[in-house]
């Protein structure tokens, strides 16, 4: 097993995989990752829609303008769902389920990257909400938050440059 410091230096985004098929049991360590995370109130407000259908994969490749091109080509993607009227941070939550699945995907060797839906579009106005509502048949009462494209690698990241972390970022007391 990896330690978290060679975690957290090692996960990059992946937009290229293989065709190989992910082992079930991978999918569920992801998935439980995500069940596992933090949320506020412990109120689980989120849903989570596993698509390995290679149409619906194509389709979802095709909710937003540009920057998800790639899932079309992912043997497996990861709907992020919440229902904002459980909690309002529903999408804090969402993102942290959606980290927790990356660094777990990172673990088991695996590459992935978040692909932005919510308060993404088509060219024509139609929002990613709407288009991916539509192919999964998602309820009324659930956000699309973000896909998560989950595979095997097909390319090579170098890991994080210890030397270029912008540590001027960060502030000890007051700013
Ligand atoms: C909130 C958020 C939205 C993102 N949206 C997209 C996206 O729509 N398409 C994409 O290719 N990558 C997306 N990414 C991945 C980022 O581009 C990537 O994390 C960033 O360039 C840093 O690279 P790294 O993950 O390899 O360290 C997103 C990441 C985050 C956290």
């Amino acid at each position: 097993m990896t330690n978290f410091k060679t975690l957290a230096q090692t996960r990059r985004s992946h937009r290229k995989f293989t065709s190989e098929e992910i082992d079930a049991e991978d999918v569920k360590l992801i998935l439980r990752a995500a069940l596992m995370s933090p949320t506020s109130k412990g109120q689980r407000a989120w849903e989570f829609i596993v698509v390995d259908d290679k149409m619906d994969l194509e389709k979802l490749s095709d909710a937003k303008a540009m920057g998800g091109q790639f899932l079309k080509e992912a043997p497996l993607a990861i709907v992020v769902l919440g229902d904002p009227m459980v909690n309002d941070c529903w999408i804090e939550d969402g993102s942290i389920a959606a980290i927790s699945m990356q660094y777990q995907a990172e673990e088991l060797g695996l590459g992935s990257c978040w692909v932005q839906m919510r308060g993404r579009g088509l060219s024509d106005g139609t929002s990613a909400d709407t288009v991916i509502r539509g192919i999964l048949d998602i309820p009324e009462n659930l956000s699309v938050l973000c896909v998560l494209a989950v595979g095997h690698k097909a390319d090579e990241r170098q890991p994080q440059n210890e030397d270029k972390l912008k540590w001027e970022r960060v502030h000890l007391n007051k700013y």
